[in-house]
């Protein structure tokens, strides 16, 4: 088979659907002159908070700023511990060290890649403030159950949902143990991640399914107080400005980027279907090669990634005969959170998250991602892993 060229995630079939409405966007902020906290950014923060049904949505200068900024809105600081899963980008753990708080890892469940509610539990100490759940690859998180030990034990919950914007939450969760009640997965149902806990932490750097054209993030939140927290934060601690109250930070959400996700966001249910109809056309394609698991096609998963597990150590040579076509593929993650040089040595490996970073794949996947082309990357992985067996 000749080399063809796939990236992992081309954006530009986006921008081309969108161009002159990005172009016109762009040109009046910068008609306007108004480049820090311009009308734009509030029109925005209006917008989402509509899209989601949240009271506030407070727009700052990334997703890991989004995080720290709403542990410390909720009073998550030195002394504290938070649970997390090991099984993400770094950005959530190094929030929680980033406020003086220490991450305390629990493993996953290998069917939603996301943190098993029973392993929370076993991991509740006296000093435990918060749960960071992460809803990994666009996959809600186990919500329900994650609420019902958080109200149990008094604890916080703030949402990490960079890979997640637009996902619902119907609960239906692979990792459920029915413990929880019927009562609360029926309150939750249909909520959008990041509305459901006590803040919720968006990114949207240029890769996310709602994506700006550099750096960006958001606090989304129910609660008066902890928006009103969090926008102190964002500006350097102050509620009037030079009357600093707090030491905070300089992380606006930029008035170029609010406008450019002004005209993304009305699209996003659509990419987000466009997404869906990615991983479904591969799970069909996929369905009967040996030595791979698809990942479960959930209500309400947004398919950030669409990742497989390749098992019995072929992994890597999967991924090398996609790269050798000319195919991109990633490893999400390759090292759990808790393993990383980082954290050396303070941490025992966890099964799961340790077995699951020697197996994830994740392959190319953008709403607009063709028949023809998902076609022609399972043909590169069946001719391995049929003719291997
Ligand atoms: C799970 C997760 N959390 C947090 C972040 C941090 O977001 P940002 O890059 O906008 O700071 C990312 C981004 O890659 C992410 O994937």
């Amino acid at each position: 088979m000749s080399p063809v060229n796939i990236p992992v995630l081309d954006l530009k079939p986006q921008y081309e659907q969108i161009k002159d409405e990005i172009q016109a966007a762009i040109n009046r902020v910068l008609e306007s002159g108004r480049f820090i906290m311009g009308p734009d950014v509030k029109l925005f923060e209006q917008e989402v908070a509509d899209y989601l049904g949240v009271k506030h949505a407070i727009g700052v200068n990334s997703g890991t700023d989004a995080l720290v900024i709403g542990l410390r809105a909720v009073g998550i600081g030195e002394g504290d511990e938070v649970i997390t899963t090991p099984f993400s980008f770094f950005a959530t753990a190094e929030s929680i060290s980033n406020v003086g708080a220490t991450p305390v890892f629990a493993d996953i469940d290998p069917n939603s890649f996301n943190i098993d509610p029973k392993e929370i539990r076993s991991k509740i100490t006296s000093r435990t403030k918060a749960i960071m759940p992460v809803h990994l690859y666009g996959q809600p998180a186990a919500m329900a159950q994650i609420m019902e030990i958080a109200q149990e034990h008094g604890l916080k919950v703030i949402e990490d949902c960079a890979q997640s914007f637009g996902a619902r939450y119907w609960g239906t969760c692979s990792s459920c143990d029915g413990r929880c009640q019927e009562s609360t997965r029926e309150s939750l149902r249909g909520k959008f991640t990041g509305t459901i806990g006590d803040v919720g932490a968006f990114s949207f750097f240029p890769s996310k399914n709602l994506g700006a054209y550099g750096d960006g993030g958001l606090v989304a939140t129910n609660d008066d107080q902890v928006a009103e927290m969090a926008r102190m934060l964002r500006v350097h601690g102050a509620k009037k400005k030079y009357h600093n109250e707090m030491l905070g930070y300089n992380s606006r959400l930029d008035t170029l980027q609010a406008a450019i996700l002004r005209v993304k966001l009305p699209y996003i249910d659509q990419w987000n279907e466009g997404r869906r109809r990615v991983a479904q056309a591969y799970n069909d394609l996929l369905a009967d090669v040996p030595g791979i698991i698809t990942p479960e096609l959930s209500k309400g998963h947004v398919f950030h990634q669409y990742t497989i597990r390749v098992l019995e150590g072929k992994r890597d040579k999967v991924k090398e005969s996609l790269g050798e076509q000319g195919i991109g593929s990633m490893v999400y993650y390759p090292v759990p959170q808790d393993q990383l040089p980082v954290y050396q040595g303070q941490y025992p490996k966890l099964p799961m998250s340790d077995l699951l970073g020697t197996e994830v794949l994740s392959l190319p996947i953008w709403p607009e991602l063709e028949k023809y082309t998902i076609d022609s990357i399972v043909k590169v992985i069946k001719q391995l892993l049929v003719v291997d067996k």
